[in-house]
């Protein structure tokens, strides 16, 4: 995958104007972020572009304003959160183009760092217009795109812009470029991936991609109940999409034709009722299911099992969780096989790559993230990298 980094910016940038694409969409509560994790993740290429004596101009979305200001989804909201992280004052600007930006943009030093107003307050951004674009454009020198995890929209601000500039990407967007790469681009086989969730409808599309990919398909989850029942188990209460049982049987197929061998579970922990260690919790063959138990966790027998498995493997792509990993002990799959993974990748033998909302938690909650060789912090956009689509905001950087 060919696409330009900071290293390929020639030239002084001193007074340079380089608008870099982020995603500051980050969790607020009572008017604070509480998860400073994105702004985190891209100021290494803030601070660089700063540092080279650029003006730096943060673009970015924030919830979903569709198209109209909205005060309560202002980017002034996180901006001190910005400044908190980057240890340097950021100057808020409320417009995205036209001349109170341009009059801004003239402010601002060599070296300081501007935040522009949502994009999303202009109907423009999600429609993907290039007059959007255009006037945006017309303030800068460069575009970096540092924001993965929003790149699988087509916008303004993350494709019609990359057209009009000399685009990069930046720091953040080439590690997990370069990860995802290595995950299932060109990865050492054999592959092993991971997904668990509550449903299979959400990720069919990520299966059928994985099943031509990998040589070891781990289901876990409430998703794997859908394909226990597929191949015939009563699996009692448990969450289960009993539609999609040709479509489960499909995927099997499928994995059985290209030598994808899909793992699910054979022994699993059941209870009465969704509850911290409810009294009526117990272990049991997957073919012991009673009709009023529901299965919310893999195994232990299964759970060592997939453990043996990764030791056989080179590569691991890992997303969503094995049980009902929220409430106690049914995390305790998801905890062994993340710590297994964990090692394996400290030691040497494997490259592990997680991502997705649900699964960043799940391994901070086994406080193994930072073993992983990458965790992204992407949610649709990671998913629909591992359904194998070409990511627009990625495709504008490779072209
Ligand atoms: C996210 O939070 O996953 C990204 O910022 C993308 O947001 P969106 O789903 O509103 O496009």
């Amino acid at each position: 995958m060919a696409f330009k980094t900071l290293d390929d910016i020639g030239g002084d940038l001193t007074g340079k104007v380089v608008l870099v694409r982020v995603d500051l969409n980050m969790p607020m509560a009572d008017g604070a972020v509480t998860d400073l994790t994105r702004a985190e993740a891209v100021a290494p290429t803030i601070l660089e572009l700063a540092d080279k004596g650029a003006k730096v101009l943060l673009l970015a979305h924030f919830g979903r304003p569709k198209g109209a200001r909205n005060s309560t989804m202002s980017l002034s909201m996180v901006q001190g959160a910005v400044e908190e992280v980057l240890g340097r004052e950021v100057m808020f600007i409320p417009e995205l183009a036209g001349p109170v930006a341009a009059q801004a943009i003239d402010i601002l030093r060599p070296g300081d760092v501007g935040l522009l107003e949502n994009t999303r307050f202009w109907p423009g951004e999600e429609a993907n217009d290039i007059e959007l674009a255009r006037s945006i454009a017309v303030n800068a020198d460069l575009y970096v795109n540092d924001a993965f995890s929003a790149a699988h929209r087509a916008h303004a601000s993350t494709h019609a812009l990359a057209q009009l500039l000399p685009a990069y990407a930046g720091r953040s967007m080439e590690a997990e470029l370069k990860a995802l790469d290595a995950a299932l681009g060109n990865p050492e086989k054999p592959v092993a991936a991971v997904v668990g969730g509550a449903k299979v409808s959400t990720k069919l599309a990520v299966l059928e991609h994985l099943v031509g990919r990998v040589q070891h398909l781990i289901i876990g989850g409430g998703m794997a109940n859908t394909f226990l029942a597929a191949r015939g188990v009563d699996v009692g209460k448990s969450l289960c999409e009993h539609d999609l049982a040709a479509k489960a049987e499909a995927i099997m197929d499928a994995a059985d034709a290209s030598g994808c061998i899909v793992h699910l579970p054979y022994d699993v922990v059941v209870a009465k009722e969704f509850a911290a260690n409810p009294a009526s919790l117990r272990t049991c063959n997957v073919h012991e299911v009673a009709a009023d138990e529901m299965i919310l966790d893999v195994g232990p027998q299964a759970t060592v099992a997939l453990g043996d498995v990764l030791k056989t493997c080179r590569t691991l792509v890992w997303n969503g969780p094995l049980g009902a990993f929220e409430i106690p002990p049914f995390d305790t799959a998801t905890v062994a096989l993340a710590r297994t993974a964990a090692a394996l990748s400290k030691e040497g033998s494997l490259v592990s790559v997680a991502g997705g909302g649900d699964t960043v938690a799940a391994l901070n909650h086994a406080g193994v993230a930072g073993d992983f060789s990458y965790v992204s912090t992407a949610g649709g956009a990671f998913l629909e990298w591992m359904e194998g689509r070409e990511l627009p905001g990625v495709a504008a950087l490779t072209a």
